[in-house]
């Protein structure tokens, strides 16, 4: 079926009015649109968890530092609202910046991220995380959606409104959802869309330099480090901008137990994330 397109605040409200008149549980997947078979899989997931899945569409202005991809991010909604079809969104809701920033982007209220926040992408985009956790209380407000469902590939972004959920009493339940790779490990993303061929390929390396750490799980966080590191070096056209071991919190890397491995690089003029599970020590 054909989900219910809405592009106000009003048409939001009307569209949402009889499912919570009987009470009927919602769930949001927020995206900035151009979607893929990853945000496929956060909305079949969102079916899982409510009777009704609204899937927002909103490139958010505040979370895109000065310089970077706001005015050339792919906006295609004929073709998202196509997608959400098929992986059975109910409503979308694709509002203009005015709907969501009454007060003007940067302007008003905004979202702290805290300490986890500065850290990694953080580091290297020093408003992001408020932009990001300022747009989804606003969406999360707008909608008002008992559970929000986000993808691991932003693993830094779904620790961190986890803790948003948590920290502001948002009464909402934060889920997350494996990254959907390409056959050659690639991330799906949104931005793999500015890559050229030779961009391309050289991309995978990313989820090679992940798996390499990950065979070095058992020797500890250093050496994961090491072995992804080898795979990045190794690998022309990849510009690395950072490589963390943590905890699955984001805190320092522990000896042993639960941690993460996460990568930022440039391929030409295209910034790519990743990270992955692992299991330090014997
Ligand atoms: O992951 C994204 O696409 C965005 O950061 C989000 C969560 C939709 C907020 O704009």
């Amino acid at each position: 079926m054909r989900p219910l397109l809405v592009r106000t605040r009003l048409d939001l409200d009307a569209g949402l009015a009889a499912h919570r008149a009987v009470g009927a549980r919602i769930a949001l997947v927020p995206t900035m649109g151009a979607l893929h078979e990853g945000h496929a899989a956060l909305l079949r997931r969102a079916g899982d968890e409510a009777a009704l899945v609204v899937a927002s569409i909103f490139v958010n202005p505040t979370q895109f530092g000065p310089g970077e991809d706001l005015d050339r991010y792919p906006r295609q909604l004929a073709a998202d609202v196509d997608l959400c079809a098929r992986a059975g969104a109910d409503v979308v809701f694709a509002p203009e910046v005015d709907a969501v920033y009454p007060e003007g982007p940067g302007r008003g209220i905004t979202v702290d991220p805290g300490a986890y926040g500065r850290v990694l992408e953080g580091a290297s985009r020093p408003d992001h995380f408020s932009g990001v956790l300022t747009v989804v209380a606003k969406l999360s407000g707008l909608v008002r959606p008992d559970v929000a469902v986000f993808g691991e590939k932003d693993y830094q972004q779904l620790v961190l409104v986890t803790a948003l959920a948590r920290d502001l009493c948002l009464r909402l339940r934060v889920v997350g959802v494996p990254t959907v790779r390409a056959d050659d490990g690639l991330a799906l993303s949104s931005r793999n869309a500015y890559l050229d061929p030779a961009g391309r390929r050289a991309a995978a390396a990313l989820s090679r330099a992940l798996t390499a750490g990950v065979q070095h799980q058992r020797s500890g966080a250093a050496s994961v480090h090491a072995a992804a590191e080898r795979v990045l070096a190794r690998t022309p056209g990849v510009d690395v901008d950072y490589l963390g071991v943590t905890d699955p919190a984001l805190a320092p890397a522990p000896e042993s137990g639960p941690a993460r491995l996460l990568v930022a690089a440039r391929v030409g003029d295209t910034r790519l994330i990743d990270n992955t599970a692992l299991l330090l020590g014997g």
